[in-house]
């Protein structure tokens, strides 16, 4: 019996695969390009907690498990012939898949940086749906979306599909999209790919719709050599990591626009044994299953008066810092979500945000050496109303190398 991980390298990933590995007496595959170890650092960023290569997390897993079950295959997932291959060898009953360009910012640099967003995130979920289709028709596939492809709409927001009514009658229809950047917009493509899949082929999925994961640690995570990234840059980081990182590198908390837009969070640990659950708890053969999972709604302020009160503790008095909002996103709006699914099957939340927030902390002052290193990067340097010509310098070289000739070919090629 195998189950796969697409992007087990990956800052989820790698935890989801050992908690599969570590429980269940099963081969894991994990299978990684390794990517986004590179894009961080096209960005000026790295991973604020050290971590291995590959070989060495699985020889870490065996050390500290004392199992096996857990293998590490390099491969780029936009290369069908790769993705059949594997599908046809392995006959997974589960695909966890993880593997895309997930920074909202890195999408919208450029030209180059959306189309390769998009090309990568689209192509390694065609490519899956389409060798699952050909090799293991039955395999439940258990998709990473984001709430942010949701937008911030008024009304609330319901798992996959909602009742309304108009002129005078009465309609079940799917929840509308409203993504906010390039990234978002290639999760909404994905969306509706492997609803079309499962309408014409039948296609077995669950499609996990998550908001912003936060937490460096999980219970599985015993040691250091298990590290998973903890990033903490303007672009990759996510705003709790953000925030630590400015106090930090500045000793101050930069606070976008009117601080207001409000977001849904999960911790790290919650996100692995939600995807562990719905493994365990499959959708039906045939079934399209969406779900939503949040555990709590906060504006940026409220997440900014939380860490300045948690690092208070700390000896440190960050200064609120508000500047023009990079982003083009509303100021003020409602925020509701229904997430009733997790609940139904039996999943309950572990940590409170602010027993998280104080590890994050914590993490990242223990390597403080490494966050001032990178200051330069955490400063925000991608503005969504600008085509950002004025950070071409800073990216130039990098895209040059790897970017503009890798997005044209993959896009000749399709
Ligand atoms: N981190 C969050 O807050 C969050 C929230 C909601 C949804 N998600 C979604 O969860 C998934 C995982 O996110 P993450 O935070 O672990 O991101 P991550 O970048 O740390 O992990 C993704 C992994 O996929 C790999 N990858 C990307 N393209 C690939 C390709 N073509 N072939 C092989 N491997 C490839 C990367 O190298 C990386 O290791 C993404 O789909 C993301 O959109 C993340």
């Amino acid at each position: 019996m195998t189950i796969m991980v697409f992007g087990a390298d990956g800052y989820i990933g790698w935890p989801l695969s050992v908690r599969l590995a570590k429980e269940l007496n099963e081969e894991i595959i994990g299978i990684d390009n390794l990517i986004t170890r590179k894009l961080v650092e096209e960005v000026g960023g790295t991973s604020a907690l050290p971590i291995l290569t590959p070989e060495e997390r699985v020889k870490a897993y065996e050390k500290t498990y004392g199992k096996s079950n857990l293998k590490f295959i390099i491969g780029d997932l936009t290369d069908y012939e790769f993705v059949d291959k594997l599908i046809e060898k392995y006959k997974p009953h589960t695909v966890y898949h993880l593997a895309q360009q997930r920074s909202a910012p890195y999408s919208m640099i450029d030209v180059y940086h959306a189309a390769y967003t998009q090309v990568n995130n689209v192509l390694t979920n065609l490519n899956l749906i389409f060798a699952i289709k050909k090799h293991s028709p039955k395999t439940h596939i258990i998709k990473m979306g984001t709430m942010g492809e949701y937008g911030t709409p008024s009304y609330r927001i319901e798992e996959g599909w909602m009742n309304v009514q108009y002129k005078g009658k009465k309609y079940r229809i799917m929840i509308p999209r409203d993504p906010g950047s390039w990234y978002h917009v290639s999760k909404v493509f994905d969306t509706y790919n492997i609803i079309f899949a499962n309408k014409i082929w039948g296609i077995r999925a669950t499609d996990v719709q998550q908001g912003v994961v936060y937490g460096s640690r999980t219970d599985d995570l015993v040691n250091n050599e298990l590290n998973t990234r903890l990033d903490f840059d303007g672009v990759w980081g996510t705003v709790i990591n953000k925030y630590f990182a400015q106090i930090i590198a500045f000793n101050k908390i930069l606070i976008y626009g009117t601080g207001l837009m409000k977001r849904s969070f999960l911790s790290l640990q919650d996100s692995i044994d939600c995807l562990f659950l719905l493994g365990q708890k499959p959708a039906d053969e045939g079934e399209y299953r969406v779900v939503n999972q949040m555990e709590e709604i906060y504006s940026t302020i409220e997440l900014a008066k939380k860490a300045k009160k948690i690092v208070s503790k700390y000896g440190f008095d960050p200064e609120f810092v508000r500047i023009p909002d990079p982003r083009v996103e509303k100021q003020r709006h409602k925020y509701s979500v229904s997430h009733r699914t997790l609940k139904k099957l039996g999943f309950k939340p572990k940590y409170s945000m602010d027993q998280v927030m104080e590890v994050i902390f914590n993490d990242l002052l223990s390597n403080q050496e490494i966050v001032k290193a990178h200051a330069d990067a955490i400063w925000p340097r991608v503005y969504w109303d600008k085509l950002n010509e004025e950070n071409k310098q800073v990216y130039l070289n990098a895209i040059n190398k790897n970017l503009v000739s890798r997005s044209k070919s993959y896009i000749n090629n399709t």
